[in-house]
This record gives C-alpha cells, structure tokens and sequence, in this order.
C-alpha cells in the first residue's frame, strides 16, 4: 500500500484538477489510496510519482482515477434522527402539498445512492408509514449514480447485518428475508425504487420532484465551484415547496432566494413556494 502522507500529497494535487475538493476526503482517504494503490499494481508503475507523470501524458487515464475517487459508505436509516425529521416534519407538509397540487403522487430523488440504502430506507418507510397514515399519497423514487457496480448491488439488494442494523427491528422483519450472506429486501419494496445510470454532474432526470436526497456526495466531495453550479441545477428540478436534503454534516455554498432553510442543522431546506 502507498504510504499515506506520500498518497495525502497525490491527492492534494490531483483532487483540484477533477473539481474535487481535499479537505471532504480527509477522513475517507484510506478507501481511495487502497484503490490507488491497486490501480499503480495493475500498471506496473513503482510509485505515485510515475503515476504522476503517467496522468500528466494520458488524458484518459484522469477518468478513471475519477472513479477510483468515488467514496461508496452508506447505511440503511443513516443520521436516523434525519430520517425522523423527515417522517415527522417534511413529509407531512410534502403530502398537503400534493394535496393542494390536486397531484395524485410524491415524487422523491435520491443522488449518489450507493447500494440502494437511502432510497430503499426512505421506499421501507413510505410503504410502512401508509398503514397507519390514509391520506398519505402514492410515491416514486429515483435513485441515481455514477457506479455501475453500486447499482448493480442496489438492484441484487441483499446486505450484511452492518448495513441493516440501524433499522428499527419490525421494519426489518417486515422489509427482509433471513439469507446465508445476510438480509434481502423483499421485492415489495425492492420494486419501488429506481435506478438511474447516472453523473451528476452531466446529467439529471428529466422530470421534477418533491424531495431531493443530496448526501454525503456533492457538499462534501465536489469543489466549491461545482457545488454552486450543480445546486442550480438541483433547484430546476425541485418543484415549489419541495425540500432539498443534504448531509447532516454539509452545508450549502450561497443559495439565493430561491431556497429556504428548513432545518439546516440536519440539512433539509426548502425551495421557496413561488
Ligand atoms: C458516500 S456515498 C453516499 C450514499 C448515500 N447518499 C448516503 O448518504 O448514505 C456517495 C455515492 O455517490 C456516488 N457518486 C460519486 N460520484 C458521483 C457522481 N459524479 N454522480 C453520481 N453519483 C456519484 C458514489 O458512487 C457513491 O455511491
């Protein structure tokens, strides 16, 4: 393995020319060098330095160092006390709100969703939370990322007892079938997500939404500049009133008018009505 300040010291000067930004990877960089490391074994090159200079000749190298950069942690009902927030505040002014839309749905967003964790957490307590709440409406989730093998194990569903054990135990009883390798989302909810092959930062999906799940990707890993620009973007596709939720630990670059806080400590804020 590259010794970390020699790989600290790569990443300093790498990270900036893919619109990254340092200080987000930080705590994470072990699961990046590890796949430097590997990438430098598969090339046969002695050390960064050469890496270096091999960015420095071959521009399309630089696109998979991309990918290698990608931090892929997540975890079923992750910051629970967000999740709660959602459940109890937004979600019931998201549902007058379709209400008064004379709109016959919901329709949430989760980027950069990983294994299918965040969606599939939000999919488990939407389908639950109907059979004590009548009036709530029907629901779409969108789950995008960039990683195809990350959506390949979204779409399998099946996950260790690390990933599931912040889930109150009845919604894993009722979400999950008992595997040999760990728990499986039954295909009830399994079917209500899904997946989109997708960057954020070249391309969206072609429709609005009432909630945006952003966490733990672009406010922590993008470059400020970047954020700014795929926050516009966000905006565009978040209907009036609709909430935009990002990590419990980011925090938004200048957000204009447009968007209100909601309850910033735990990341959720609000696209002005109008
Ligand atoms: C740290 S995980 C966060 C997962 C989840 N949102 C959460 O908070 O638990 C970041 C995810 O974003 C994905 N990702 C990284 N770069 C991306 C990009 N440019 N566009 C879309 N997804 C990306 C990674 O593959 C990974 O699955």
């Amino acid at each position: 393995m590259v010794k970390d300040p020699e790989c600290v010291r790569f990443l300093q000067w790498a990270l900036p020319r893919l619109r990254m930004s340092w200080p987000g990877y930080r705590k994470v960089r072990r699961q990046v060098c590890k796949r430097i490391t590997r990438r430098l074994h598969a090339l046969g090159l002695a050390g960064l330095a050469h890496y270096r200079e091999y960015l420095e000749t071959t521009s399309e190298e630089w696109s998979t160092l991309d990918s290698l950069c990608r931090v892929t942690i997540s975890r079923f009902y992750r910051d629970r006390i967000v999740f709660d927030h959602l459940f109890d505040v937004v979600l019931p002014c998201l549902t007058e709100q379709v209400r008064v839309r004379s709109a016959n749905r919901l329709d949430a967003w989760s980027i950069g969703c990983a294994s299918g964790e965040e969606p599939y957490t939000l999919a488990i307590s939407l389908i639950l939370r109907a059979d004590t709440v009548p009036a709530q409406p029907p629901f779409t989730i969108i789950a995008s990322d960039a990683d195809l093998g990350m959506l390949a194990r979204a779409q399998a569903a099946c996950y260790d007892w690390s990933s599931v054990k912040a889930l109150p135990r009845d919604w894993l009883r009722a979400a999950f079938d008992r595997a040999d390798h760990g728990y499986c989302l039954r295909s009830r909810y399994r079917e209500r997500v899904r997946f989109l092959h997708q960057d954020i930062r070249t391309a969206l999906p072609g429709r609005h939404f009432d909630m945006v799940l952003c966490r733990n990707l672009v406010f922590t890993y993008f470059d400020a500049e970047l954020q700014s620009a795929i926050l516009e973007k966000l905006l565009v596709r978040l209907r009036p009133g609709g909430a935009l939720i990002i990590g419990k630990h980011e925090s938004l670059p200048a957000r204009g008018r447009a968007l209100a806080a909601w309850f910033p400590k735990l990341g959720t804020y609000r696209r002005e009505p109008h």
